[in-house]
Parts: structure tokens; C-alpha cells; sequence
């Protein structure tokens, strides 16, 4: 397969995302041929990357000096004491603002790296290898970044884009299954907000998309990477169209917060439970119809997911996600702000229920 490039354009920032395999070991040609020149360099990874990559890495970097910091990846670990722990290395060995900060993880790393880069003498350069399939698709474009805190999830952040975006679809094979799922569930979103020809493609190879099997992958996450770009282009900041890729979200970060982001629900899944809500939601309201109702909850049983809503949640649950559904970041106002399905492309993205409304939805939804 040849190398993708997809070409972004924000009012802060015009940047690459590079799409293919075997791109690690050509990391030097990249940036030279991306105009990114630095000289040092700090290389934030995860700790569950194969060590061949890292190596490949470290190896074919031609920069004068590297540094390193090797992380777990948790949300615990998402926070000040980790951005502080970056900032230390790059005061301790006088980065400056034309050095550069490499992320080489997932979306936790990335999240983690780009708040890091932003806020370091109000921001340096930031490249963004994505290691997972989620951060491939979705949390490395797009410019948001951010830490987690004792009040929520990703409360403290900024939007700082990235200089570059380089995915290796080489290191996706060591992911696990659920892993894949989670980057899957970010896909199979994009394709109900984009259209119903990238819907069917998905629903026609389902089975060998999640079996990472070429060319298939490939045609997936590039699809996904052109949406997210449409959109953010349109609305970098969020202030109204940027919100349709919360599509399944308000549900689903009340699922993860009520678990306590507990390993028995994971991002992706519980994403793929609130789409699965979105569409039921906007089925009952009338504003999606039956057929395509059926299309996509027929599609969402094929995906064959471990968890299943009726064994994580009971009834004696509502209270709690109800409360997180009223926290959640894009209300803004005591109804909660639903993103809803009226047909594949035609997304509604303020639509005002009242918690009282909602709760009843919720109860009849558990047993
Ligand atoms: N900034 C955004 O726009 C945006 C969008 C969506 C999600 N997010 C954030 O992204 C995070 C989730 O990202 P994620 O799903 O990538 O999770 P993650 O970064 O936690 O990675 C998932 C797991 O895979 C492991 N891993 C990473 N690369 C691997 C590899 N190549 N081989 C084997 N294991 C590997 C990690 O160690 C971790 O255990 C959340 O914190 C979420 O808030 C951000």
C-alpha cells in the first residue's frame, strides 16, 4: 500500500497526517520532507509498545540529542503529576520552543504530550505517532488535548495542534482485541455521521476490518481521518457543528464515570452502547426511521462485544448515570444536550431533553 497523506488546514496550524507502513524506520525522511527540523528532541512512549518499534525509533532519528520518558498508560496517570514529570525533563535540559516533543502511544500519551507541548513556554513542537487504533482514527487529529482531574474526565486541556501526525498501521498488530474494538467503535461512528456508502462498507467487511486485514483497514481509518478533518476544519473549537463526533459520548462517559473506568468497560465499548442508545433515542423520538434503525443495531450485534449493558447496569444504577449525563460539558443549560441520528450524515447535535424525560428513557432501558 502506498503512503496516504491527508493535508489539514486550522487557523492556528496547517499539518500532515501521514498514513501507512513501515513509516517508523523512515521517520527522518518524514519530517526533513515535512519541513520539521529540531534540535532536541524528547520521546514520550508507552510502555506496552513492542520494543522493536522503540528501538526502530531511537535508531533512525537523526536528531542531535534525544530524551526519554517511558509511561503507563492509565487515566490515573493522566494528570499534573505526568505533565510535570514532562516539564521537568524539558526545563532540566533547556528545551526551547523550536525543540520538539514526539508522543508515541495511544490517545492517553497523546492527550497527555499535547497538553505538555502547549502549555511549555506557551507551546513548542509537537509530533503525534499514534500507537493505537483509536488514536489513529480519531484522538490525533483534531487538536485536543488535556488531563484528567479529581472532578472529571479531561477537564484541563487546550486545543493545540499538532506539527505532524505520523500512522504506522505496522504497530496496530500488537493490540489487543478489545483494543481494536474501542478504535473500531470511533470508525463505525464516523461512518453514520459521513455517509451511508462508508456505513455499508464497514458493515460488508466488518470481520476483516477488525482482523486489521489489508486493504481493508487501510480504506477504514482513512475514511475516518478525511471526516474528522471535515469537521475540525469547520469548527475547530467546538462551538457547534465539532460536537457531532460526541455522537454516542453523553451516554458513554456516563457508563465509564458510573464504573468507576473500570477494565470491564472499556472507551470503545461503552462508545458502541451509547450510539446504541443514540439510535434507539431517536427511533422512539420519530426522528429516525425503522429501516435504518434495524440497519444499524444489526450492525452493532455483529461486532460481537463482550460487555453487555444488562450485566454492567442495573436500575439501582440510574441515579448514578444520571447525574454524570447532567455534568457532562455540553449542556448548557438544566436540560442535557443529546446528540441524535435523523439518517447516515444527517446528525442533530442540540437536541434538549429534560433529566426527568431522560431518566424514564434510561429505567426502560435496564432491567
Ligand atoms: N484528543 C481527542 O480528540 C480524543 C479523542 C478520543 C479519545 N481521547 C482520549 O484517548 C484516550 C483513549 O485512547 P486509546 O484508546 O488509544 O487508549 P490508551 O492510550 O489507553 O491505549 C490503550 C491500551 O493499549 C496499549 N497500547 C498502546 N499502543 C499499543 C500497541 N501498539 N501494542 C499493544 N498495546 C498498545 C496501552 O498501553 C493501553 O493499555 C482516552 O483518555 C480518551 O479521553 C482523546
Amino acid at each position: 500500500m502506498n503512503t496516504n497523506k491527508i493535508s489539514i488546514k486550522t487557523s492556528t496550524k496547517n499539518y500532515s497526517i501521514i498514513i501507512g507502513r513501515d513509516l517508523i524506520g523512515k521517520i527522518d525522511k518524514i519530517l526533513k520532507a515535512n519541513s520539521l527540523k529540531f534540535d532536541k528532541c524528547l520521546i514520550v512512549t508507552d510502555k506496552n509498545i513492542p520494543n522493536k518499534f522503540k528501538r526502530l525509533l531511537y535508531k533512525k532519528l537523526k536528531t542531535n540529542k534525544i530524551f526519554k520518558i517511558e509511561i503507563t498508560a492509565s487515566e490515573k496517570n493522566k494528570n499534573y503529576r505526568t505533565i510535570e514529570k514532562i516539564h521537568t525533563v524539558l526545563f532540566e535540559n533547556r528545551f526551547n520552543r523550536e525543540d520538539c516533543v514526539i508522543s508515541f502511544g495511544g490517545g492517553i500519551i497523546g492527550d497527555i504530550v499535547g497538553f505538555a507541548s502547549s502549555t511549555f513556554k506557551r507551546g513548542m513542537k509537537f509530533v503525534n505517532i499514534p500507537s493505537t487504533l483509536l488514536s489513529q482514527v480519531d484522538s490525533s487529529i483534531g487538536g485536543k488535548t488535556g488531563v484528567n482531574n479529581k472532578f472529571g474526565k479531561n477537564l484541563i486541556g487546550s486545543f493545540y495542534q499538532p506539527d505532524l501526525v505520523i500512522s504506522d498501521m505496522n504497530i496496530l498488530a500488537s493490540l489487543p482485541e478489545r483494543e481494536i474494538i474501542c478504535g473500531y467503535a470511533e470508525i463505525f461512528k464516523s461512518s453514520i455521521i459521513d455517509n451511508f456508502n462508508n456505513f455499508l462498507y464497514l458493515d460488508k467487511n466488518l470481520k476483516k476490518i477488525l482482523k486489521l486485514k489489508s486493504p481493508f483497514i487501510e480504506r477504514s481509518i482513512i475514511k475516518s481521518c478525511n471526516l474528522k478533518k471535515k469537521v475540525v476544519e469547520k469548527d475547530e473549537n467546538e462551538k457547534n457543528y465539532r460536537k457531532v463526533l460526541n455522537l454516542g459520548h453523553t451516554f458513554a462517559h456516563s457508563y465509564e464515570s458510573t464504573l468507576g473506568f473500570s477494565k470491564k468497560l472499556n472507551h470503545g465499548e461503552a462508545v458502541i452502547l451509547g450510539i446504541k442508545n443514540a439510535v434507539e433515542f431517536s427511533f422512539k423520538r420519530r426522528i429516525l426511521s425503522k429501516q435504518k434503525f434495524n440497519i444499524i443495531l444489526d450492525h452493532i450485534n455483529k461486532i460481537e462485544m463482550k460487555p453487555k449493558i444488562e450485566k454492567l447496569f442495573k436500575k439501582k444504577h440510574v441515579s448514578k448515570i444520571m447525574n454524570y449525563m447532567r455534568s457532562d460539558k455540553k449542556n448548557n443549560s438544566n436540560n442535557i444536550n443529546l446528540i441524535l441520528i435523523k439518517d447516515f450524515g444527517k446528525i442533530i447535535v442540540d437536541f434538549q431533553i429534560s433529566p426527568s424525560n431522560l431518566k424514564k428513557y434510561i429505567s426502560s432501558s435496564l432491567k
